[in-house]
């Protein structure tokens, strides 16, 4: 398969296109920092003897997104699976009336994904197959005073990949929303005791399996889609009193 992954330099992204290279696909790994990619790719070469390329992208930005989708199709004439690992979350110290962290949030974790996705889904559409696989995360399932500003920009997103997903159900091509709870990666350093993080390599080999499978939304690992409908159960009246909790 011809595989692209937008937020391939770091973390969960890394490691998956690790697990693709390895399983014999194409890589196409992208993010905005240009010289880890070049690392990225050659590391994958070496150690695969696979075919991987490096084009960069950001997300925040329409027109290094609108140069990223012609490169990538002026190469490929065909993307078999997209896979989104982009993302950004702001640390607990920015407030959340901060201007600049409020867009640069959305237009990371929502606005950049669904203007990439609206492109790619619909040469997927055209061509009547695709695979999109997208990590949002549990911090999208409810509205806490703690990072909210993050959890809504997932939410949104989990709302339009479900969208997403009905459009492109008759065309073949399909959309999962992957959740993870806590994954050790440089995003989540300093924030979450190790104990109760994954590795971002287990997260990848999830994904690879996913890209044979038919679910739509799946929580990693599994354990959270039971902690996520409890807290989503508890009424709103009791929740908004438990900000020492959550
Ligand atoms: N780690 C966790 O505990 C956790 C939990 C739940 C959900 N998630 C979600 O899982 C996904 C991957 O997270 P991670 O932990 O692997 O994070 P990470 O290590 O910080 O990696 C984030 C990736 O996004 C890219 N990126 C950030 N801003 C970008 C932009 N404007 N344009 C293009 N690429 C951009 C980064 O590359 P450059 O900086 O080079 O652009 C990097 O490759 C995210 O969507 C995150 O919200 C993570």
């Amino acid at each position: 398969m011809n595989v692209v992954i937008i937020g391939a330099s770091s973390g969960i992204g890394r490691e998956v296109a690790h697990v693709f290279s390895q399983e014999g696909h194409n890589v196409i790994c992208s993010s905005r920092d240009e010289k880890e990619l070049e690392w990225l790719v050659s590391d994958l070469k070496i150690r695969y003897d696979c075919s991987a390329c490096g084009v960069p992208v950001d997300v925040t930005n329409n027109s290094s997104i609108k140069t990223f989708i012609e490169k990538i199709y002026e190469n490929f004439t065909i993307i078999d699976c997209v896979i989104v690992t982009t993302g950004t979350m702001p640390g607990n110290e920015m407030p959340y009336y901060d201007e600049h962290g409020l867009i640069n949030t959305t237009m990371t974790n929502y606005v950049g994904i669904a203007l990439i996705l609206n492109e790619m889904s619909r040469r997927m559409a055209n061509n009547n197959s695709g695979i999109i696989i997208c990590l949002s995360s549990v911090a999208g399932d409810r509205g806490r005073q703690s990072n909210f500003i993050y959890g809504a920009s997932k939410s949104a997103l989990n709302t339009y990949l479900q969208g997403l997903r009905m459009k492109l159900y008759k065309h073949n091509v399909r959309v999962i929303t992957v959740l993870p709870g806590y994954v050790d990666t440089p995003m989540s350093y300093g924030t979450v005791k190790q104990r109760y993080a994954v590795s971002p390599r287990y997260v990848a080999r999830k994904i690879y399996k996913l890209t044979k499978s038919n679910r739509n939304i799946v929580y990693i690992p599994p354990i959270w889609w039971l902690i996520m409908r409890i807290i989503r159960f508890i009424p709103e009246a009791i929740f908004k009193r438990l900000s020492s909790v959550f």
